[in-house]
């Protein structure tokens, strides 16, 4: 009553909202070169330990490859009743092969099966992922050099705050992207080991090799406990975490890129291939691609917290809520690697108004502390000297000038120990120049940290 590759306990057939309901091959059959590739190494495997005949094993290899030819030419057809990419492939090889196709589910189970097509499918995507965050780094060290003494304003609270060098600005999202690429490399490390062999939660009676097929796959070794392995999905959480992150820095930045361009600040500007207009407002150049990226980042982080809340309540082993694993994490690193790839083709056409970013520095009072170390270097203690720069900015408010306008007697009657040439030598070149040690925002450190990244990124 059932033609389900596991239909022999079964009387009716699957009622057909289910069969629709229960497939997951939407999402995984874009695993089948993973799927194929760990049948291959199964097979290779049960026929060294004399599971297989050499007959046997060659018309699996065979049929696989045929099978991973016509998928990708588009002719293989995925149907939902054969529920996944595991089940399609493996009974499309034995209408193909017959009785040895049959065979090749030996000591194996779609547990362990998943497990290892999944990280062997994710490792491949970190790998992009990575490679992504490399160049955007690549792009932005070099935009950070151009600008190594390019001086906009700094901000705390998005109130004028200090001047400081575009490039050093730059420069803080290449750390931060170091370190998402950290977490990438590390969770990649910890999810190389190889599920195959753990069978549906307990291992299997057949003498099997783990060894070879872990080793015939590119991982680390096998994992070594069945019922971890095939209901670990720490890898996959790990992963959304790292994405998270790294999607969370993205969207910090679109966040400025989009307050930039904004006519109010009018810092940047974006290259036309990279925004829409408006289909009311002809004068409208809007920028889409940060406002999507910060969007995205939505969707990603919801991929963790749906990743961490359908694993919480699971006991041991595999159940089928993971199957809702791979839709999370896909989305998750297609949108990341959407990202990144947007953010570094766009990049390198961005417009930089230097002079609007240098007026902008100059105002708002952003040379004060500069003003008050002045009077600390003239032995007034720094509590009395923030006050004098504070009656000062204020004095400055009052008669409409900037602090560095002040004269001898304007100076005289905030305090006798603010002199005119202390206001006078203030300037936004000075502020940024005289941050001139390791972490500063000066010009010379910019250009110091832009080659040693050159050289990290290029090693
Ligand atoms: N499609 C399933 C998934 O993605 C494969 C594993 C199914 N195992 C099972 N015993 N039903 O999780």
């Amino acid at each position: 009553m059932s033609d389900k590759p596991w239909g022999g306990r079964f009387d009716a057939p699957t009622d057909s909202f289910v069969e629709a309901f229960n497939a997951s091959t939407s999402v995984d059959a874009r695993m089948y070169a993973e799927d194929i590739a760990g049948s291959c190494a199964h097979a290779t495997m049960l026929n060294t330990q004399g599971i297989l005949t050499n007959d046997e094993l060659a018309a699996i290899i065979k049929g696989l490859n045929e099978i991973q030819t016509e998928i990708e030419s588009g002719e293989f057809e995925f149907l939902i009743e054969l529920e996944d990419v595991h089940m399609n492939i493996e009974k499309h090889l034995t209408d193909r092969i017959g009785d040895a196709g049959k065979k090749l589910h030996t000591a194996r189970s779609r547990n362990d099966q998943v497990a290892t097509d999944t990280r062997l499918y994710l490792r491949k995507r970190t790998d992009a992922v990575v490679a992504r965050i490399h160049h955007l780094q690549a792009v932005l060290v070099t935009l950070a050099e151009q600008h190594a003494d390019t001086i906009m304003p700094g901000f705390t609270h998005l109130q004028t705050a200090q001047p400081v060098t575009f490039g050093h600005h730059l420069l803080a999202y290449v750390e931060m992207f170091e370190r998402d690429m950290d977490r990438f490399f590390d969770a990649r490390e910890r999810m190389n080991q190889c599920p195959l062999g753990s069978a549906a939660l307990a291992g299997t009676t057949f003498l099997i090799n783990r060894n070879q097929t872990a080793e015939a796959l590119g991982f680390n070794g096998p994992c070594t406990n069945s019922l971890d392995a095939v209901s670990d999905r720490d890898f996959i959480m790990e992963l959304l975490a790292a994405a998270s992150i790294c999607a969370v820095h993205l969207s910090r930045f679109s966040e400025e890129l989009i307050l930039w361009m904004s006519a109010q600040f009018s810092f940047v500007e974006l290259p036309d291939a990279f925004c829409t207009g408006s289909s009311i407002m002809p004068q409208k150049k809007n920028p889409d691609m940060p406002e999507l990226v910060r969007g995205k980042t939505g969707g990603i982080i919801g991929g963790l917290v749906a990743m961490l809340t359908t694993v919480k309540g699971l006991p041991l082993a595999y159940n089928k809520d993971m199957q809702e694993d791979k839709g999370a994490i896909f989305d998750a690193m297609d949108n990341l690697e959407g990202s990144l790839r947007v953010f570094g083709d766009m990049l390198p056409g961005l417009k930089v108004n230097r002079a609007v970013m240098l007026k902008a520095a100059a105002s708002g009072f952003s040379t004060a502390t500069d003003l008050a170390d002045a009077l600390v270097r003239a032995d007034v203690p720094f509590r009395d000297a923030h006050e004098i720069v504070g009656k000062s900015v204020a004095y400055c408010i009052a008669e409409g000038c900037e602090l560095h306008e002040m004269d001898e007697a304007g100076c005289k009657t905030i305090d006798s120990r603010l002199k005119a040439d202390m206001v006078q030598q203030l300037s936004v070149e000075a502020c940024v120049a005289a941050r001139n040690h390791i972490g500063g925002t000066a010009p010379d450190q910019v250009r110091q940290q832009c080659d040693a990244w050159k050289a990290l990124l290029e090693s």
